[in-house]
């Protein structure tokens, strides 16, 4: 067993997992444009070979497999690789802790085994549940209504144990709802569900109207509100993150840019941007949609120095807008 070495390269050997997925594949892009040699592991179950930048390593293979590359010595690990839809995770439980818990546990054995010395994690704001109040603070509690939640909590508690007993330097990133593109990176899955790309997909012609998920929510026009984050400042925070990461320590961060956005506002913003009518069509409340999802983000300005760059609805819609173009 090699004990976790840290210092602080400004050149760091990364293994991103989940490197040709939405958020991976951007912040594997970004990671190299800072300098680091980053190596992208993906199973491509949902990411796109494409979508892994070209400076970066690719192996295709699972997160099970991270042992053998973690063996040739690197300074952390951006684990991103995880199955993430609600619905699915209510219908298939058994996929996601199979898929996100025992896959994660595997990869903190091969981190303790080959003394790799940073984590940061992919966590979410799901592990929150319905909240008591918002914005939404670290110190919420922990009430997740899904087993996606569940399982990306019990990584959490994982985590905080492995970095206490083996020195590991891990930070988790609360994530709230992550939207906008960095050039040819974003947000391209098989199975959509997201709002902003959905609503886009009317503005393209693919679809022919969006289904609003209720319209009598006790909000001010009775839409759902979430705190809408640009996948550029998430990315920027997971920067921050490796780098001030201590051993030993597990810090958590929510990131959110502390402002919410109704679902008629997000499309409002669309049509706007866009030139489309987007049609819109009220539908029967999602199961399990909080009403109102809103971070408080203040650790992270503190700690980390983060402050979003691109919290403006119009800037996080025209950059998906532009992807979205770009990839019909
Ligand atoms: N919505 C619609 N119509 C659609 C799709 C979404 O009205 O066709 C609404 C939803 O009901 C919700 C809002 O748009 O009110 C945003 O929905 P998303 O599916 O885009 O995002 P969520 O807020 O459900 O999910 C996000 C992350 C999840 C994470 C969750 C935490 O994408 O990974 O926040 O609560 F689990």
């Amino acid at each position: 067993m090699t004990q976790p070495k840290i210092t602080q390269p400004d050149r760091m050997r990364l293994l991103v997992t989940g490197g040709a997925g939405y958020i991976g594949s951007v912040c594997a892009a970004r990671l190299v444009e800072a300098g680091h040699d980053v190596v992208a592991l993906d199973d491509l179950s949902t990411g796109h070979r494409d979508a892994v930048p070209a400076a970066c390593r690719f192996i295709e293979g699972t997160v099970e497999d991270a042992g053998a590359v973690l063996a040739e010595g690197f300074d952390g690990v951006l684990h991103f690789a995880a199955r993430s839809l609600v619905a699915e995770s209510m219908a298939q439980p058994q996929r996601y802790w199979l898929g996100n818990v025992v896959a994660s546990l595997r990869l903190l054995e091969a981190m303790r085994e080959h003394g790799t010395p940073r984590l940061v994690f992919s966590s979410t704001a799901a592990t929150y549940g319905e909240p008591a109040s918002v914005p939404i603070t670290e110190e919420a509690a922990n009430q997740p209504t899904n087993p996606y939640g569940a399982t990306k909590l019990a990584i959490d508690h994982a985590i905080g144990s492995y970095a206490t007993a083996h020195g590991i330097a891990a930070v988790s990133l609360r994530y709230f709802n992550v939207a906008g593109a960095y050039g040819r990176y974003g947000e391209r899955h098989t199975v959509e569900t997201h709002l902003i790309p959905l609503v886009l997909q009317v503005a393209l012609g693919r679809r022919n109207k969006i289904m609003v998920f209720g319209e009598d929510w006790p909000t001010p026009d009775g839409t759902c509100i979430r705190d809408y984050i640009h996948v550029v400042d998430l990315a920027d925070a997971h920067e921050r993150a490796l780098v001030q990461a201590v051993p030993g320590e597990h810090r958590l961060y929510n990131l959110g840019n502390g402002t919410g956005f109704s679902v008629q506002q997000v499309i409002d913003t669309c049509r706007q941007i866009t030139g489309h009518p987007i049609p819109a069509q009220c539908a029967p409340r999602r199961p399990g949609d909080p009403a109102v999802l809103i971070a408080a983000s203040d650790r992270a300005h503190c700690e980390l120095g983060w402050k979003p760059e691109r919290a403006d609805l119009a800037v996080i819609v025209a950059d998906a807008w532009e992807f979205a173009r770009r990839v019909g």
